[in-house]
Protein backbone atom coordinates (compact mmCIF):
# COMPACT_ATOMS: atom_id res chain seq x y z
CA UNK A 1 0.00 0.00 0.00
CA UNK A 2 1.86 3.28 -1.11
CA UNK A 3 0.81 6.18 1.46
CA UNK A 4 0.90 9.71 0.39
CA UNK A 5 3.14 12.36 1.48
CA UNK A 6 1.55 14.97 4.01
CA UNK A 7 0.63 18.05 2.56
CA UNK A 8 -0.26 20.12 5.62
CA UNK A 9 2.34 23.27 6.32
CA UNK A 10 5.05 23.34 8.26
CA UNK A 11 4.75 26.14 11.04
CA UNK A 12 7.67 28.82 11.57
CA UNK A 13 9.69 28.30 14.58
CA UNK A 14 9.07 29.23 17.66
CA UNK A 15 11.12 32.66 18.87
CA UNK A 16 10.18 31.90 22.35
CA UNK A 17 12.04 28.45 22.88
CA UNK A 18 16.01 26.52 21.59
CA UNK A 19 15.27 24.65 18.61
CA UNK A 20 17.12 21.33 17.93
CA UNK A 21 17.93 19.71 14.59
CA UNK A 22 17.43 16.03 16.30
CA UNK A 23 15.26 13.64 14.71
CA UNK A 24 13.05 11.86 17.45
CA UNK A 25 11.31 9.41 15.02
CA UNK A 26 14.86 7.82 14.37
CA UNK A 27 15.12 4.65 14.53
CA UNK A 28 18.58 5.17 16.67
CA UNK A 29 16.41 7.48 18.74
CA UNK A 30 13.15 5.01 19.02
CA UNK A 31 15.67 2.74 19.93
CA UNK A 32 17.32 4.63 23.17
CA UNK A 33 13.24 5.18 24.58
CA UNK A 34 12.71 6.26 26.94
CA UNK A 35 16.18 7.83 27.70
CA UNK A 36 16.03 9.74 24.26
CA UNK A 37 13.14 11.77 24.89
CA UNK A 38 14.27 12.15 28.72
CA UNK A 39 17.42 13.95 27.34
CA UNK A 40 15.45 16.24 24.88
CA UNK A 41 13.03 17.40 27.37
CA UNK A 42 15.62 17.69 30.39
CA UNK A 43 17.40 20.24 27.93
CA UNK A 44 14.99 22.70 28.00
CA UNK A 45 11.14 22.70 28.88
CA UNK A 46 10.33 23.07 25.27
CA UNK A 47 12.06 22.71 22.16
CA UNK A 48 11.25 23.58 18.48
CA UNK A 49 11.64 20.53 16.28
CA UNK A 50 12.64 21.98 13.54
CA UNK A 51 12.63 19.00 10.98
CA UNK A 52 9.18 18.45 11.95
CA UNK A 53 7.52 21.83 13.01
CA UNK A 54 6.50 21.05 16.45
CA UNK A 55 7.08 22.18 20.06
CA UNK A 56 8.77 19.06 21.85
CA UNK A 57 7.84 19.13 25.87
CA UNK A 58 8.29 16.45 28.16
CA UNK A 59 7.79 18.69 31.57
CA UNK A 60 5.48 16.84 33.95
CA UNK A 61 4.23 20.27 34.83
CA UNK A 62 3.36 21.37 31.41
CA UNK A 63 2.52 18.00 30.10
CA UNK A 64 -0.31 17.51 33.24
CA UNK A 65 -1.51 21.14 32.45
CA UNK A 66 -1.96 21.16 28.69
CA UNK A 67 -3.38 17.57 28.41
CA UNK A 68 -6.94 18.55 29.81
CA UNK A 69 -6.74 22.15 28.68
CA UNK A 70 -8.94 20.85 25.19
CA UNK A 71 -10.03 24.87 25.15
CA UNK A 72 -6.68 26.10 24.66
CA UNK A 73 -5.28 22.71 22.72
CA UNK A 74 -7.27 21.06 20.35
CA UNK A 75 -6.81 17.29 19.73
CA UNK A 76 -8.48 17.92 16.32
CA UNK A 77 -5.24 18.79 14.56
CA UNK A 78 -1.94 17.22 15.94
CA UNK A 79 2.11 17.17 15.09
CA UNK A 80 2.67 15.32 12.31
CA UNK A 81 -0.73 15.28 11.25
CA UNK A 82 -1.46 13.14 8.18
CA UNK A 83 -4.67 14.10 6.21
CA UNK A 84 -4.91 10.60 4.50
CA UNK A 85 -4.81 8.39 7.81
CA UNK A 86 -6.83 5.30 7.77
CA UNK A 87 -7.06 4.91 11.48
CA UNK A 88 -10.17 5.28 12.96
CA UNK A 89 -10.65 9.54 12.84
CA UNK A 90 -12.74 9.43 16.28
CA UNK A 91 -12.31 9.85 19.85
CA UNK A 92 -8.54 10.86 20.03
CA UNK A 93 -8.93 12.96 16.90
CA UNK A 94 -12.42 15.21 18.42
CA UNK A 95 -13.02 17.71 20.96
CA UNK A 96 -16.29 18.67 23.06
CA UNK A 97 -19.20 18.31 21.82
CA UNK A 98 -18.22 15.51 19.21
CA UNK A 99 -15.60 13.73 21.86
CA UNK A 100 -18.33 14.15 24.59
CA UNK A 101 -21.26 12.78 22.72
CA UNK A 102 -19.28 9.42 21.43
CA UNK A 103 -17.24 8.98 24.88
CA UNK A 104 -20.72 8.59 26.68
CA UNK A 105 -21.51 5.94 24.91
CA UNK A 106 -18.16 3.91 24.95
CA UNK A 107 -17.41 4.37 28.52
CA UNK A 108 -20.46 2.27 29.63
CA UNK A 109 -18.51 -0.60 28.39
CA UNK A 110 -15.36 0.14 30.13
CA UNK A 111 -16.39 0.62 33.63
CA UNK A 112 -14.88 -1.72 36.48
CA UNK A 113 -18.16 -3.17 37.25
CA UNK A 114 -19.04 -4.14 33.04
CA UNK A 115 -15.84 -5.83 32.80
CA UNK A 116 -15.89 -7.31 36.05
CA UNK A 117 -17.88 -10.31 34.03
CA UNK A 118 -14.44 -10.79 32.31
CA UNK A 119 -12.53 -11.69 35.31
CA UNK A 120 -12.63 -15.24 35.52
CA UNK A 121 -11.86 -15.70 31.59
CA UNK A 122 -8.70 -13.37 32.21
CA UNK A 123 -7.29 -15.71 35.16
CA UNK A 124 -7.98 -18.98 33.57
CA UNK A 125 -5.90 -17.53 30.55
CA UNK A 126 -3.47 -15.75 31.89
CA UNK A 127 -2.53 -18.77 34.59
CA UNK A 128 -2.68 -21.04 31.28
CA UNK A 129 -0.44 -18.74 29.44
CA UNK A 130 2.24 -18.65 32.30
CA UNK A 131 2.03 -22.64 32.91
CA UNK A 132 2.96 -23.39 29.03
CA UNK A 133 5.58 -20.20 28.94
CA UNK A 134 6.87 -22.06 32.71
CA UNK A 135 7.23 -25.39 30.54
CA UNK A 136 9.08 -24.12 27.99
CA UNK A 137 11.60 -22.49 30.34
CA UNK A 138 13.10 -20.10 27.95
CA UNK A 139 10.38 -17.74 26.29
CA UNK A 140 10.12 -14.49 24.79
CA UNK A 141 8.08 -12.59 27.06
CA UNK A 142 6.64 -10.57 24.00
CA UNK A 143 5.42 -13.18 21.83
CA UNK A 144 5.09 -15.96 24.67
CA UNK A 145 3.81 -14.11 27.59
CA UNK A 146 2.28 -10.58 26.27
CA UNK A 147 0.68 -11.17 23.10
CA UNK A 148 -0.36 -14.82 23.48
CA UNK A 149 -2.10 -13.74 26.52
CA UNK A 150 -3.58 -10.21 25.13
CA UNK A 151 -4.50 -12.28 21.60
CA UNK A 152 -6.41 -14.83 23.41
CA UNK A 153 -8.60 -12.59 26.08
CA UNK A 154 -9.33 -9.34 24.22
CA UNK A 155 -10.18 -10.59 20.73
CA UNK A 156 -12.91 -13.26 22.58
CA UNK A 157 -14.20 -10.47 24.53
CA UNK A 158 -14.90 -8.47 21.49
CA UNK A 159 -16.30 -11.11 19.29
CA UNK A 160 -13.71 -12.21 16.93
CA UNK A 161 -12.94 -14.88 14.99
CA UNK A 162 -9.82 -16.71 16.24
CA UNK A 163 -8.57 -17.51 12.38
CA UNK A 164 -6.23 -14.51 11.88
CA UNK A 165 -6.48 -12.31 14.41
CA UNK A 166 -2.24 -12.01 15.18
CA UNK A 167 -2.80 -9.97 12.51
CA UNK A 168 -4.24 -7.14 14.96
CA UNK A 169 -0.29 -6.52 15.97
CA UNK A 170 0.09 -5.48 12.43
CA UNK A 171 -2.99 -2.83 12.75
CA UNK A 172 -2.13 -2.01 16.05
CA UNK A 173 1.36 -1.18 15.06
CA UNK A 174 0.13 0.50 11.96
CA UNK A 175 -2.44 2.66 13.41
CA UNK A 176 0.40 3.87 16.64
CA UNK A 177 2.88 5.01 13.46
CA UNK A 178 0.37 7.47 12.03
CA UNK A 179 1.06 9.55 15.37
CA UNK A 180 4.64 10.33 13.86
CA UNK A 181 5.82 11.55 10.24
CA UNK A 182 5.44 9.02 7.59
CA UNK A 183 9.07 7.62 7.66
CA UNK A 184 10.38 4.81 7.01
CA UNK A 185 9.41 2.89 9.81
CA UNK A 186 5.64 4.46 8.96
CA UNK A 187 5.89 2.96 5.46
CA UNK A 188 7.35 -0.42 6.46
CA UNK A 189 4.32 -1.13 9.19
CA UNK A 190 1.91 -0.05 6.76
CA UNK A 191 3.19 -2.39 3.84
CA UNK A 192 3.14 -4.76 5.94
CA UNK A 193 -0.28 -4.59 8.07
CA UNK A 194 -2.08 -5.02 4.23
CA UNK A 195 -3.47 -8.03 4.89
CA UNK A 196 -4.46 -6.41 8.69
CA UNK A 197 -6.52 -3.88 7.65
CA UNK A 198 -8.47 -6.30 5.31
CA UNK A 199 -8.81 -8.66 7.81
CA UNK A 200 -10.28 -5.85 10.45
CA UNK A 201 -12.39 -3.96 7.92
CA UNK A 202 -13.75 -7.52 7.07
CA UNK A 203 -14.27 -8.61 10.73
CA UNK A 204 -15.88 -5.91 12.60
CA UNK A 205 -18.64 -5.58 10.51
CA UNK A 206 -22.33 -6.27 12.25
CA UNK A 207 -22.75 -9.76 10.67
CA UNK A 208 -18.83 -11.18 11.03
CA UNK A 209 -18.52 -10.47 14.81
CA UNK A 210 -20.10 -12.33 17.22
CA UNK A 211 -23.14 -11.84 18.67
CA UNK A 212 -22.78 -11.47 23.16
CA UNK A 213 -19.45 -9.22 23.14
CA UNK A 214 -18.39 -6.18 23.40
CA UNK A 215 -17.81 -5.70 19.64
CA UNK A 216 -21.64 -6.03 19.22
CA UNK A 217 -22.77 -4.24 22.14
CA UNK A 218 -20.33 -1.01 19.92
CA UNK A 219 -21.95 -1.93 17.11
CA UNK A 220 -25.57 -1.86 18.65
CA UNK A 221 -25.18 1.74 19.08
CA UNK A 222 -25.10 2.32 15.49
CA UNK A 223 -28.02 0.00 14.82
CA UNK A 224 -29.97 1.50 17.86
CA UNK A 225 -28.87 5.01 16.58
CA UNK A 226 -27.21 6.47 19.49
CA UNK A 227 -24.51 7.30 17.02
CA UNK A 228 -24.38 6.35 13.16
CA UNK A 229 -23.12 3.42 12.24
CA UNK A 230 -20.48 4.15 10.23
CA UNK A 231 -19.28 6.22 13.77
CA UNK A 232 -19.92 2.91 15.59
CA UNK A 233 -17.76 0.80 13.03
CA UNK A 234 -15.22 3.34 13.36
CA UNK A 235 -15.02 3.54 17.29
CA UNK A 236 -15.01 -0.05 17.05
CA UNK A 237 -11.72 0.13 15.26
CA UNK A 238 -10.22 3.07 17.59
CA UNK A 239 -10.99 0.62 20.60
CA UNK A 240 -8.91 -2.90 18.59
CA UNK A 241 -6.31 -0.14 17.29
CA UNK A 242 -6.07 1.56 20.78
CA UNK A 243 -6.06 -1.45 23.44
CA UNK A 244 -3.95 -4.53 21.73
CA UNK A 245 -0.55 -3.18 21.32
CA UNK A 246 -0.99 -1.09 24.24
CA UNK A 247 -1.44 -3.83 26.39
CA UNK A 248 0.95 -6.43 25.03
CA UNK A 249 3.75 -3.99 25.39
CA UNK A 250 2.58 -2.85 29.04
CA UNK A 251 2.99 -6.62 30.23
CA UNK A 252 6.36 -6.81 28.49
CA UNK A 253 7.86 -3.43 30.01
CA UNK A 254 7.39 -4.52 33.36
CA UNK A 255 8.96 -7.63 32.65
CA UNK A 256 11.65 -5.86 31.13
CA UNK A 257 12.17 -3.78 34.31
CA UNK A 258 12.04 -6.55 36.92
CA UNK A 259 14.99 -7.70 34.70
CA UNK A 260 16.89 -4.71 35.58
CA UNK A 261 15.56 -4.54 38.78
CA UNK A 262 15.12 -7.91 40.21
CA UNK A 263 14.91 -7.10 43.94
CA UNK A 264 11.61 -5.51 42.80
CA UNK A 265 10.64 -8.99 42.27
CA UNK A 266 11.39 -10.69 45.20
CA UNK A 267 9.49 -7.31 46.44
CA UNK A 268 6.14 -8.54 44.27
CA UNK A 269 6.24 -12.00 45.77
CA UNK A 270 6.59 -11.24 49.60
CA UNK A 271 3.66 -8.44 48.69
CA UNK A 272 1.29 -9.12 45.29
CA UNK A 273 -0.76 -6.46 46.57
CA UNK A 274 1.80 -4.49 44.54
CA UNK A 275 1.06 -5.53 41.27
CA UNK A 276 -1.32 -1.78 41.55
CA UNK A 277 1.53 -0.22 42.09
CA UNK A 278 3.91 -2.27 39.68
CA UNK A 279 1.30 -1.04 36.88
CA UNK A 280 1.31 2.57 37.78
CA UNK A 281 5.44 2.57 37.87
CA UNK A 282 5.87 0.18 34.56
CA UNK A 283 3.10 3.73 33.01
CA UNK A 284 5.63 6.15 34.05
CA UNK A 285 9.04 3.96 33.91
CA UNK A 286 8.66 2.86 30.57
CA UNK A 287 5.00 3.64 29.09
CA UNK A 288 3.90 1.94 26.29
CA UNK A 289 2.02 5.70 24.84
CA UNK A 290 5.13 7.34 23.69
CA UNK A 291 3.37 10.63 22.67
CA UNK A 292 -0.06 12.96 23.10
CA UNK A 293 -0.40 15.44 19.87
CA UNK A 294 -2.20 18.73 20.57
CA UNK A 295 -2.49 22.06 18.35
CA UNK A 296 -2.68 25.60 20.41
CA UNK A 297 -5.77 27.39 20.02
CA UNK A 298 -4.90 30.57 21.17
CA UNK A 299 -1.88 32.58 22.39
CA UNK A 300 -0.96 31.55 25.84
CA UNK A 301 1.50 30.74 28.59
CA UNK A 302 1.75 27.47 30.49
CA UNK A 303 4.24 27.12 33.09
CA UNK A 304 6.34 30.01 31.68
CA UNK A 305 6.61 28.85 28.72
CA UNK A 306 4.94 30.91 25.43
CA UNK A 307 2.71 28.84 23.13
CA UNK A 308 1.87 30.67 19.96
CA UNK A 309 -1.88 30.00 18.48
CA UNK A 310 -1.10 27.09 15.67
CA UNK A 311 1.71 25.79 17.22
CA UNK A 312 1.67 21.67 17.07
CA UNK A 313 2.76 20.65 20.59
CA UNK A 314 3.94 17.02 21.71
CA UNK A 315 3.34 15.52 24.85
CA UNK A 316 6.44 13.60 25.35
CA UNK A 317 4.81 11.01 28.39
CA UNK A 318 7.83 9.19 28.13
CA UNK A 319 9.99 12.20 29.54
CA UNK A 320 7.26 13.46 31.95
CA UNK A 321 7.47 9.74 33.85
CA UNK A 322 11.75 10.86 34.31
CA UNK A 323 11.23 14.53 34.76
CA UNK A 324 13.75 15.59 37.74
CA UNK A 325 11.20 17.62 38.89
CA UNK A 326 8.18 15.51 39.53
CA UNK A 327 10.03 12.29 40.55
CA UNK A 328 13.02 11.08 42.79
CA UNK A 329 15.88 8.76 41.10
CA UNK A 330 13.48 8.70 38.24
CA UNK A 331 15.45 5.91 36.33
CA UNK A 332 14.81 3.34 39.08
CA UNK A 333 12.02 1.13 39.13
CA UNK A 334 10.54 1.39 42.13
CA UNK A 335 6.62 -0.82 42.88
CA UNK A 336 6.26 1.22 46.11
CA UNK A 337 6.27 4.51 44.29
CA UNK A 338 3.56 6.68 44.93
CA UNK A 339 2.33 9.83 43.27
CA UNK A 340 0.11 9.88 40.06
CA UNK A 341 1.97 9.32 36.82
CA UNK A 342 0.66 10.38 33.11
CA UNK A 343 1.11 7.45 31.38
CA UNK A 344 -2.86 7.16 30.57
CA UNK A 345 -2.82 11.26 29.69
CA UNK A 346 -5.22 13.07 31.81
CA UNK A 347 -8.53 15.02 31.16
CA UNK A 348 -11.02 14.32 28.62
CA UNK A 349 -9.59 11.71 26.40
CA UNK A 350 -7.61 9.72 29.77
CA UNK A 351 -7.36 6.12 28.42
CA UNK A 352 -10.85 4.81 28.14
CA UNK A 353 -9.65 1.45 28.10
CA UNK A 354 -7.33 1.45 31.49
CA UNK A 355 -9.70 -0.60 34.07
CA UNK A 356 -9.43 -3.52 31.13
CA UNK A 357 -5.44 -2.54 30.42
CA UNK A 358 -5.41 -3.28 34.45
CA UNK A 359 -7.33 -6.28 34.28
CA UNK A 360 -5.27 -7.31 31.98
CA UNK A 361 -2.20 -6.67 33.61
CA UNK A 362 -3.46 -7.82 37.35
CA UNK A 363 -4.41 -11.27 35.45
CA UNK A 364 -0.54 -12.23 33.99
CA UNK A 365 1.51 -10.99 37.13
CA UNK A 366 -0.94 -12.32 39.32
CA UNK A 367 -0.10 -15.63 37.55
CA UNK A 368 3.17 -14.79 37.45
CA UNK A 369 3.95 -13.97 40.96
CA UNK A 370 1.94 -17.51 41.87
CA UNK A 371 4.28 -19.72 39.46
CA UNK A 372 7.28 -18.04 39.02
CA UNK A 373 10.32 -17.55 41.59
CA UNK A 374 12.54 -16.02 39.18
CA UNK A 375 12.79 -14.35 36.02
CA UNK A 376 16.30 -14.13 34.29
CA UNK A 377 17.50 -12.42 30.94
CA UNK A 378 17.91 -15.47 28.49
CA UNK A 379 19.68 -13.44 26.00
CA UNK A 380 19.95 -9.33 24.23
CA UNK A 381 16.10 -7.57 23.84
CA UNK A 382 15.19 -5.72 20.99
CA UNK A 383 13.63 -2.64 21.47
CA UNK A 384 10.02 -2.17 19.33
CA UNK A 385 10.95 0.71 16.93
CA UNK A 386 7.88 2.18 16.35
CA UNK A 387 7.13 5.83 16.40
CA UNK A 388 4.66 6.12 18.73
CA UNK A 389 4.08 2.75 20.96
CA UNK A 390 6.74 2.37 23.21
CA UNK A 391 8.71 -1.07 24.70
CA UNK A 392 10.07 -4.03 23.59
CA UNK A 393 10.34 -6.21 20.16
CA UNK A 394 11.46 -9.46 21.75
CA UNK A 395 12.20 -9.62 25.54
CA UNK A 396 13.96 -13.53 26.07
CA UNK A 397 13.74 -14.90 29.33
CA UNK A 398 14.80 -17.37 31.84
CA UNK A 399 11.62 -18.49 34.06
CA UNK A 400 12.44 -20.40 37.42
CA UNK A 401 9.56 -22.10 38.98
CA UNK A 402 8.48 -21.05 42.29
C1 LIG B 1 -1.29 -0.03 29.11
C2 LIG B 1 -2.18 0.14 28.16
C3 LIG B 1 -2.64 1.49 27.64
C4 LIG B 1 -2.01 2.70 27.62
C5 LIG B 1 -0.62 3.03 28.14
C6 LIG B 1 -2.92 3.66 27.02
C7 LIG B 1 -2.66 5.01 26.88
C8 LIG B 1 -3.57 5.95 26.47
C9 LIG B 1 -3.36 7.38 26.47
C10 LIG B 1 -2.08 8.08 26.90
C11 LIG B 1 -4.49 7.98 26.00
C12 LIG B 1 -4.76 9.48 25.89
C13 LIG B 1 -4.74 10.03 24.48
C14 LIG B 1 -4.80 11.53 24.40
O1 LIG B 1 -4.71 12.22 25.41
O2 LIG B 1 -4.88 12.06 23.27
C15 LIG B 1 -5.43 6.91 25.69
C16 LIG B 1 -6.69 7.10 25.16
C17 LIG B 1 -7.52 6.06 24.79
N1 LIG B 1 -7.34 4.71 25.05
FE1 LIG B 1 -5.76 3.87 25.95
N2 LIG B 1 -4.06 2.99 26.68
C18 LIG B 1 -3.95 1.67 27.02
C19 LIG B 1 -4.90 0.68 26.86
C20 LIG B 1 -6.10 0.84 26.27
C21 LIG B 1 -7.09 -0.19 26.07
C22 LIG B 1 -6.96 -1.63 26.55
C23 LIG B 1 -8.13 0.37 25.38
C24 LIG B 1 -9.43 -0.21 24.90
C25 LIG B 1 -9.69 -1.41 24.70
C26 LIG B 1 -7.80 1.77 25.18
C27 LIG B 1 -8.62 2.68 24.55
C28 LIG B 1 -8.40 4.03 24.51
C29 LIG B 1 -9.32 4.96 23.88
C30 LIG B 1 -10.62 4.58 23.17
C31 LIG B 1 -8.76 6.22 24.06
C32 LIG B 1 -9.33 7.55 23.57
C33 LIG B 1 -10.09 8.20 24.67
C34 LIG B 1 -10.60 9.57 24.32
O3 LIG B 1 -10.10 10.21 23.40
O4 LIG B 1 -11.55 10.00 24.99
N3 LIG B 1 -6.58 2.02 25.73
N4 LIG B 1 -4.86 5.70 26.00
Amino acid sequence: MSTPETLLPTPTPSPHMPASDGDPFSPGWIARLPYADAELCQSAPATWMEQYGFVATGSHAIVRAILPDWRRFTSTAKPCDDPFSLVPPILVTEDPPEHTEVRKALMQFFTPVALSRNADAFAAAAEATVAKALKRGTVDAVRDIAAAFVLKVFPDMIGLKDEGRELILDFGEAAFNTVGPINEIFRESFERAGPAFAWIEENTRYDTVRPGGLGRAILDLGKDGVISMERAELLLRATIAAGFDTTVLGIANAIGAFLRFPDQWDVLRADPKLIRGTFEEMLRYDPPARVQGRTANVDCEIEGVQFRKGDPVALFLTAAGRDPARWEDADRFDIRRTGANLGFGAGIHLCLGQALARMEFDAVLAALVRQVARIEPAGEGRRFINNAAVGWRELPVRLVGA
